[in-house]
C-alpha cells in the first residue's frame, strides 16, 4: 500500500477523489489480484465472512439532550471543552476518548491465551509462539482523561438483563472474543449459540453476548443477476442485511463494524441496477458510478439508517470505525509485513495510510447521514478507534497465526517476509482497549439514564 507523509484528509480530498480512487484501486488490484480465493486465507475459518465496522466515540451524537443532559455526547467532539474530570469519576466527562497516546503499563493484560477458552487460535499469539510480549502492556490514555481498565463486574452490572450484539466480520469476532475473555474471569458463561448466532450467557446478571456475521451489513446474494454470474457477490447497497436486521428489536446494544470486505470481489447495486463493481468487469463497457470505497460509505448509511428508523428497536448502536491494518512495504500477499514490530509507533512518527483514511472518512460520513434521519427511539454513537490503532503496528499476529512449530517466522533467503496477518489483533493485546472504550460508552449512557431516573 502506498504510504505518504502525514496529510490531512481535507488535503487528500482537495487533491481530488479521482486521484485517491486511482491510488486505492491500484493498491487493491496489487493487493488482491486473485480475489476471494486468497482472502479465504484470512477469512476462511468462517467463510460466512466477518468484517467489522468501527465505532467513533468522538463523533457520538446526543440523541436526546433533555433526557441525558450531562452525558458524554455533549462534549465529545474534537473541539469539546477541556476538562479535568476523569471518566472514572461519577460525573459524565467532557472528554474526547479518541485522541491521546499509548503508555506502557507494567500491570499487563487481564487474561492470557491459556486462560480464555474462546480465543480463536489465529489470534492466540503467545500460544502460537510469538517471542515478544511487550505489546500486551501498552494501554490507551486519552489526552484529557483516564480510560479505566476493563471492569468485568461493572460491565455485567451495567448490562444486567440486557443483550449486546456484535454484527460484522472477523474483526468483529476479534472484538467479541476479547470481551468474552475479559468477562470470563468474573464468570464462566454458558454457550447458548445456535446456527443463526454465537451466544454467550452470563447467568448471574442475565447478560447475553451475541455475535452475528455480516460481511457488508447490506443485503447480498450470489444468484445470477443480469450478466453477473452465480458466485460473484451482488451487494444491494440500499437494502440492509436481513440476517441481522430481523433480530435487532431484541438487542439493547449493537456494535456494528465492517470495511475490509469491500476489497473483495463484488458487484454493487442500487435500486436493482448495477452501479459499480470490484475485481470484476462487466462484459459490455459500462460506467462505474460507485467504486468500492463509495460502496462502503453507502452500506454504512443504509444499515445505520435502517437501525435508527426501525419502529421496534430502542437500543444503543455503537459503530466501531475502520480497523487499520499494517502491511508495510507491500500488501498482505505482496510482501507486506509487520514482522518484528514490538512497540507502538512513536507519537509524531505515524505514516498516514490513504486507504485507511478514505475508508474511515466514508464510514464517518455514512454515520452522520444516518444521524440526520434518526427518529429518537434508539441511539447512535461512534467509537472512533482508527487513529489510535494506526499506532499499533505491533498488535497483530504477524507470522504467529498458528501453533505449527514448523511455520515460517523469518524472512526467507530472498528477503521475502513469511506469510502473515497484520489485520487482526492478538489477544490479549490492543484490541482489549475496544472493550474499555465500549464500557465507557455504555456506562455514560446507562448511568446517565439511571441518574435521571433516581
Ligand atoms: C487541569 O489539571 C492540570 C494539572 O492538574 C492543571 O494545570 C489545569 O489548570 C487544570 N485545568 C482545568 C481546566 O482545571
Ligand atoms: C414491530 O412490532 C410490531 C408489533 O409486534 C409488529 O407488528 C411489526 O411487524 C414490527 N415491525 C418491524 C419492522 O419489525
Ligand atoms: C429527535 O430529537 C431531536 C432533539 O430532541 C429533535 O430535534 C428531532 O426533531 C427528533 N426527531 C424526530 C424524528 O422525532
Amino acid at each position: 500500500m502506498s504510504n505518504h507523509p502525514r496529510t490531512l484528509s481535507s488535503i487528500t480530498l482537495s487533491i481530488g477523489l479521482l486521484a485517491v480512487f486511482i491510488t486505492v484501486a491500484s493498491w487493491i488490484l496489487l493487493s488482491y489480484p486473485i480475489g476471494s480465493v486468497v482472502w479465504n486465507y484470512f477469512y476462511g475459518v468462517e467463510n460466512t465472512g466477518e468484517l467489522d465496522l468501527p465505532v467513533n466515540l468522538e463523533a457520538q451524537v446526543q440523541t436526546d439532550e433533555s433526557k441525558f443532559p450531562k452525558s458524554e455526547g455533549a462534549g465529545k467532539g474534537k473541539d469539546g471543552a477541556k476538562s479535568n474530570v476523569t471518566v472514572d469519576s461519577g460525573n459524565p466527562p467532557k472528554c474526547d476518548l479518541y485522541h491521546g497516546e499509548w503508555f506502557y503499563d507494567p500491570g499487563g493484560p487481564l487474561y492470557t491465551g491459556s486462560t480464555c477458552p474462546v480465543l480463536t487460535q489465529m489470534q492466540n499469539c503467545q500460544l502460537n509462539g510469538r517471542p515478544d510480549k511487550e505489546y500486551e502492556n501498552w494501554r490507551w490514555k486519552p489526552s484529557e482523561c483516564e480510560l479505566p481498565r476493563f471492569n468485568a463486574a461493572k460491565f455485567l452490572e451495567l448490562m444486567r438483563g440486557k443483550t449486546l450484539a456484535f454484527v460484522g466480520d472477523s474483526v468483529a469476532r476479534n472484538h467479541m472474543e476479547s470481551l468474552v475473555c475479559l468477562l470470563w474471569k468474573e464468570e464462566a458463561p454458558k454457550n447458548r449459540g445456535n446456527r443463526h448466532m454465537h451466544r454467550w450467557y452470563f447467568r448471574s446478571k442475565s447478560v447475553m453476548i451475541v455475535r452475528i456475521w455480516s460481511s457488508w451489513l447490506v443485503h447480498s446474494t450470489s444468484e445470477p443477476f443480469s450478466n453477473v454470474p452465480m458466485g460473484v457477490a451482488k451487494l444491494h447497497l440500499d437494502v440492509p442485511d436481513e440476517t441481522f436486521m430481523q433480530y435487532i428489536p431484541n438487542f439493547d446494544v449493537v456494535v456494528l463494524s465492517s470495511g475490509h470486505w469491500f476489497a473483495k470481489q463484488s458487484v454493487y447495486l442500487l435500486n436493482n441496477e448495477i452501479v459499480g463493481w470490484q475485481l470484476w468487469s462487466p462484459p459490455q463497457p459500462q460506467e462505474m458510478k460507485v467504486n468500492n470505497v463509495d460502496a462502503f460509505g453507502i452500506s454504512v448509511e443504509t444499515s445505520l439508517t435502517a437501525m435508527v428508523t426501525h419502529p421496534n428497536y430502542t437500543g444503543l448502536t455503537i459503530v466501531r470505525t475502520y480497523s487499520p491494518d499494517h502491511y508495510e512495504g507491500g500488501a498482505w500477499n505482496t510482501g507486506g509485513s509487520c514482522t518484528g514490530k514490538e512497540k507502538p509507533v512513536l507519537p509524531g512518527q505515524l505514516v498516514q495510510n490513504e486507504l485507511t483514511n478514505i475508508m474511515h472518512e466514508k464510514q464517518v460520513t455514512g454515520f452522520y447521514q444516518a444521524i440526520k434521519k434518526q427518529e429518537n427511539r434508539s441511539k447512535l454513537k461512534l467509537m472512533d478507534i482508527t487513529e489510535a490503532f494506526s499506532y499499533r503496528h505491533d498488535g497483530h499476529p504477524g507470522p504467529y497465526r498458528s501453533p505449527d512449530p514448523n511455520k515460517m517466522t523469518q524472512r526467507g533467503p530472498d528477503g521475502r517476509p513469511p506469510p502473515q496477518d497484520c489485520l487482526h489483533w492478538c489477544m490479549p493485546g490492543p484490541v482489549d482497549t475496544w472493550n474499555e472504550l465500549m464500557l465507557e460508552i455504555i456506562r455514560l449512557e446507562f448511568e446517565g439514564s439511571q441518574n435521571l431516573a433516581s
